[in-house]
């Protein structure tokens, strides 16, 4: 969940890992760091707070040197606090290293350290890192032979970079379970946990494979693997769109990033049909079909769930990756798991997708970024086409999956091309439904933003969106809210519904519309605020939010859009970032 960023050449290095960081910033940022080797000194600041506070606060811009290391934290193992930013050094401040990942051995380890004499500043697993280092370095040994013995000691998942006094000519870095990749710009290298971080520079990568090591000095690379042996590799190139991170006009990513739905579903429909094809025949040969996803991509899976049923006639489960593993003894290698994540490095997804191997079972993934954990583990990839999603919030890759479930629920009867051509139409209506709801959604915004609680619901196909409206009102404005399906809400939260509680009702006119408004004329009765979103007007609705009329299969991709707006309008509103929400990261990276 933390970003990594290293960087040796013949350029300054500080200004290109501080925009590198600002660029890392969705992995984590609360706290950022750098270290810097420049005439026979270590340098490292660090601080609490936003890439661009600590930037201002340190005066960190003019710092010379051509390499340097940097991090970007979302906080594990110890508060948020200067002391427990990156880099980490040893005890003879010699060293420094940024790590993403949790060393979990690291208490026996510090234990083990301590009572060598090594003194510990922070609370950090990280530590360790420096202290391991610095007993092998007294032992004779050159950086990347210090790191390849360590890192048989470290338990758990980390991906982390080491600039020394000792060899100050270089960075060298390793990974097990979390990304690290290089850039090759030569006599420049980069070397990163996303290569979005220095992807201004160069879209020629190199990637690192669990236990390898890499070592950037003055005008070369090197790769070797975990028993010290040299390797060879071969660049390739990134594709361009990856790497457009920029906000546009746009006052925050997130808003970028609903505002382009229409043009992301045209990218996310070019796919090929034949890999649809093979894909729908597997899921329909299979004994069973698991879906696997966290959060809004499990969202997204549970309206794939429907319609592998309404359209495949094909039963799955939809399986809280989180809780996958805790049902692993009925996998086998007759179950597809179709695991889906914007990431695809989600650890909960990625460690319940090792577990669907060890049972022989067939893996799918559907993944955004490319280059991914969870594609390298995977028997098949669909790619979402959607670019990089910036802002914490899924909202266009969120899009992109309801599509791709809609175009392989489709190939399950042979209708590939239909479903596409259907999705094709859905894109102007899709800069409709923003257009005719903008100031609907502001004003509401604004009348509602003081409210405590609320709550979503929906009926079949259309359920998931509410539960997905509602965990991006949590994640971003901070109020709490809870999705449901409509036909739950006398079993027990009907309690909470009083005079004024907003109540946010998705009922298009399909055939979940009568059985859902009767639900909501439940929650008017007790005092609700009703705020519809339909294509079918009623004065049930204390608002309407109008959608266009689509297939109904479609509804969902329609409506969840100005539940995104919605989200976002109320976050701004209460004066939160929508792009940077407290406490959260773009990719979970832990358990
Ligand atoms: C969505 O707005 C959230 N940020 C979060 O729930 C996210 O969908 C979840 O963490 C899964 O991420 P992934 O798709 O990268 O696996």
């Amino acid at each position: 969940m933390c970003g990594i960023i290293g960087y040796c050449g013949q350029k300054p290095a500080v200004p290109i890992i501080l925009e590198a960081l600002k660029r890392l910033e969705y992995r984590g940022y609360d706290s950022a760091g750098i270290a810097c080797l420049c005439d026979g000194k270590l340098l490292i600041e660090k601080d609490a707070g936003k890439v661009d506070e600590i930037i201002r606060k340190r005066s960190l811009a003019d710092v010379p040197g051509n390499v340097a290391i940097g991090h970007t934290r979302w906080a594990t193992h110890g508060a948020v606090t200067q002391v427990n930013a990156h880099p980490h050094s040893d005890c003879s401040g010699s060293a420094a290293v940024v790590h993403n990942g949790i060393i979990e051995n690291s208490e026996q380890l510090r234990q083990e350290l301590t009572r060598m004499g090594h003194r510990f500043t922070s609370e950090t697993d990280t530590e360790v890192i420096p202290h391991l280092l610095e007993d092998e370095i007294k032992n004779g040994l050159s950086l990347e032979q210090a790191v390849l013995n360590i890192a048989p000691k470290l338990e758990g998942s980390y991906a982390f970079l080491v600039a020394s006094l000792n060899d100050p000519g270089k960075i060298i870095g390793t990974r097990r379970n979390n990304p690290l990749v290089v850039g090759i710009d030569a006599p420049d290298y980069y070397v990163s946990s996303d290569a979005l971080a220095f992807s201004p520079y160069t879209n020629q990568v190199m990637s690192l494979e669990d236990n390898e090591v890499v070592v950037l000095a003055a005008g070369k690379v090197e790769f070797f693997d975990a028993r010290g042996n040299k390797l060879v590799k071969q660049a390739r190139q990134l594709d361009h769109t990856w790497t457009e991170n920029h906000k546009g006009s746009y006052q925050h990513f997130m808003l970028k990033e609903i505002m382009e739905q229409a043009q992301v579903l045209d990218q996310t429909i070019h796919q090929d049909e034949k890999t649809f094809n093979t894909i729908a025949l597997d899921i329909l040969r299979a004994r069973q079909v698991i879906i696997t996803a966290c959060g809004s991509s499990r969202y997204a899976a549970l309206v794939g769930r429907y319609l592998f049923s309404r359209v495949g006639k094909r039963f799955c489960d939809v399986v809280m990756a989180s809780e996958f593993g805790y049902f692993a003894d009925s996998v086998d290698k007759n179950t597809v798991v179709i695991a889906v994540s914007q990431s695809g490095e989600t650890a909960d997804v990625v460690d319940g997708v090792k577990a669907a191997r060890a049972a022989e079972a067939q893996v799918i993934s559907i993944i955004n970024r490319p280059n991914s954990i969870l594609a390298d583990l995977s028997h098949q990839v669909i790619h979402l086409n959607c670019g990089p999603e910036m802002a914490v919030a899924a909202t266009k890759s969120f899009l992109s999956q309801l599509a791709i479930f809609y175009l392989l629920s489709f190939a399950m009867v042979n209708a590939f091309e239909e479903a596409a051509a259907k999705l094709t139409d859905l894109s102007s209506e899709l800069t409709r439904v923003l257009d005719w709801n903008k100031s609907e959604l502001i004003r509401l915004s604004r009348t509602l933003k003081d409210k405590s609680d609320f709550y979503y619901i929906a009926r079949g196909i259309n359920f998931a969106i509410a539960s997905e409206g509602a965990l991006k009102l949590k994640e971003i404005s901070y109020i709490h809210a809870e999705g449901m399906p409509a036909g739950e809400l006398k079993h027990g939260t009907l309690a909470l519904i009083g005079p004024g509680t907003p109540v946010v009702v998705v009922c298009p006119a399909d055939y979940t519309f009568s059985e859902t408004l009767s639900n909501a004329i439940e929650a008017k009765t007790r005092g609700a605020y009703i705020i519809g979103v339909s294509d079918r007007e009623s004065d049930v609705y204390d608002s309407w939010i109008k959608i266009p009329q689509v297939d109904e299969l479609l509804y969902p991709m329609v409506a969840v859009v100005p539940l995104h707006l919605l989200a976002y309008y109320l976050a701004i509103n209460r004066g939160c970032d929508p792009d940077r929400p407290r406490n959260l990261a773009k990719s979970v990276t832990v358990k």
